[in-house]
């Protein structure tokens, strides 16, 4: 039965109902990226849960995000963060049941914020029971379901894991399966009807309790090339950007009827919606992923790759607004999630690396389109350094350390600056990952004490993106003059600019207009000309 939200609050400040008309709310929501594990403990076992999350989500009523997405849920190996899952209709006992679930949404949803869920339909745990049974017996029908090939010396192809390595291991049996993941994440086979037919059973079961939607994990991945050939050269792949080095291994065209059909699904549920991973180093490829009929939109990396350049920033804005305009979706920006660097390290760390994030942030939330904010970049966390034995992420195990992984991003959150960091209630476990000594100045009890922190900058950006169409809601041009990146965003009724000095000088600009938000308080605003510093942002409106 579908399930019927109450209106919420539409990015634009508008009401929307969910009656016949869709409300396309997805077009221009900012959606708050949720790393359960690390978001909130409720019960003290050190582990983020579902209850932990249902009572911080005032928090994000006040921040002023409109859904929020959550990462994996579900009962998991434990190998890949909760992306090899075990049971897709099951909520993982760390994290709490079905019912805190079905809590959750009914709570948020009177907040006016939406509920959006990961759904992982390229490969499962290898401890689930489809993988359990085609272990044990070669002709079963869950057999069918992943990629086997017969006994031989070598793999049967030359394809590589984006973990690292080869991405064919062996069963005990001495046959070889497919993983593009890690060796604990089989990847299924979409060319066998069951596959097919038991997601669809997921993504009812789901929508069935409410939620607004999916998030889709490699999206353009699911069906591979049907003779398994090799790919192309020699390659070492990593998880963004693929190209035609390997075209066997993804973006089949066969993928495509798959997101018709989901599609098809959410359209008997109102207002919810489908948003892609699609790590394809080509954005024309990546757009065909949200045609009218397909997925409602597509994760848009380019910023989360551009260096502190005007050049890289325009050209990720220009490239993404063409590529998806001409199939009609929205961009849905993302400046980091739980797979890459913290932006403040990744634009330099320190004081340098905090204002240039703060100034990223007034660029994507002035954007037209959705944007997707992971959880603790409103607070300016950093990456953390987690000390090897502590490390989880299978590509820094794969890699044997070469490779750093992802854990530095996936840190609990800290709330709280005066009972350690309030991730745990008192007397808890160590939390998962281990949380840095001085963590506290990062906390949200001492953010929202202060002006002039990130927080207050996010939600200031956010209250004033709500009421503000031409932000989020309205056409973008890109400009470059010297260091200085513009963003002209006109909306029905104004006009905001979003400047953003990315040089090492304070450029004057002649400006008669006046300044909706800046990101550092040494912006100069004098009778007809701002003076911008550098690593600094502002919204400006137009006379
Ligand atoms: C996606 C996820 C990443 C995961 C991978 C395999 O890229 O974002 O965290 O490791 O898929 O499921």
């Amino acid at each position: 039965m579908a399930t019927r939200l109450a209106p919420v609050r539409h990015s634009t400040g508008q009401q929307v109902s969910t009656g016949r008309a869709p409300s396309q709310w997805w077009r221009t929501a900012v959606v708050y990226q949720v790393y359960l594990r690390s978001f909130a403990d409720s019960n003290g076992d050190g582990i983020g849960d579902l209850a932990g999350l249902r009572s911080r989500l005032p928090y994000l009523a006040w921040l002023g995000v409109d859904a929020l997405w959550i990462n994996p849920h579900y009962p998991s190996g434990g190998a890949d963060g909760g992306y090899d899952i075990v049971d897709y209709r099951a909520v993982d006992p760390d994290y709490g049941s079905v019912a805190d679930l079905e809590a959750l949404v009914a709570d948020a949803r009177k907040l006016g914020l939406r509920v959006v869920l990961d759904v992982v339909p390229n490969h499962t745990s290898d401890r689930h029971p489809w993988f359990q049974a085609a272990l044990a017996d070669p002709d079963s029908p869950e057999a069918a379901r992943y990629h086997f090939a017969p006994p031989s010396e070598q793999p049967p192809n030359n394809w590589q894991s984006l973990f690292g390595g080869p991405a064919w291991s062996r069963t005990p049996d001495g046959r070889w399966y497919l993983h593009l993941f890690a060796p604990e994440q089989p990847d299924l086979n979409w060319r066998d009807p069951a596959v097919a037919a038991d997601f669809e059973r997921t993504l009812r079961f789901w929508l069935d309790r409410g939620v607004s939607g999916f998030r889709v994990d490699v999206a353009y991945g699911l069906f591979k090339d049907a003779g398994l050939r090799n790919n192309p050269g020699v390659y070492a792949p990593t998880l963004f950007g693929h190209g035609p080095e390997q075209a066997m291994t993804w973006n089949q065209p066969e993928v495509h009827d798959v997101w018709r059909r989901w599609r098809a699904i959410c359209d008997e549920y109102p207002d919810t919606m489908l948003v892609g991973e699609v790590c394809l180093a080509d954005l024309d490829q990546v757009a065909l992923y949200s045609r009218p009929d397909e997925m409602h939109q597509s994760l848009s990396f380019r910023l989360l790759k551009s260096a502190w350049d005007p050049e890289p920033f325009a050209e990720a804005v220009r490239s993404a607004l063409d590529a998806f305009g001409q199939v009609g979706a929205p961009v849905s920006w993302v400046l980091g999630n739980h797979d890459k660097d913290r932006q403040v390290t990744r634009f330099g760390g320190g004081a340098v690396g905090t204002a240039r994030a703060r100034a990223a942030a007034l660029l994507m939330l002035a954007l037209p389109g959705s944007a997707y904010v992971y959880a603790g970049d409103e607070l300016g966390l950093p990456q953390a350094h987690v000390p090897d034995e502590a490390r989880l992420d299978p590509i820094f195990l794969r890699s044997g350390g070469a490779r750093a992984g992802r854990d530095g991003c996936r840190i609990p959150m800290p709330w709280n600056d005066s009972t350690g960091v309030g991730f745990s209630p008192a007397g808890a476990a160590d939390p998962w990952l281990p949380v840095p000594a001085d963590w506290d100045r990062y906390a949200v009890s001492r953010q929202t004490r202060d002006g002039g922190s990130m927080l207050t900058l996010y939600r200031r950006a956010l209250a004033l993106r709500a009421a503000h169409p031409a932000l989020g809601g309205g056409e973008a041009t890109v400009s470059i003059r010297g260091d200085v990146l513009t963003v002209r965003c006109t909306g029905a009724e104004q006009t905001v600019q979003c400047l953003v000095n990315m040089g090492s000088e304070t450029t004057l600009i002649p400006w008669s207009g006046s300044v909706l938000l800046a990101s550092s308080t040494s912006v100069r605003a004098s009778a007809g000309s701002i003076a911008l510093p550098p690593d600094t942002a502002v919204w400006l409106t137009e006379e």
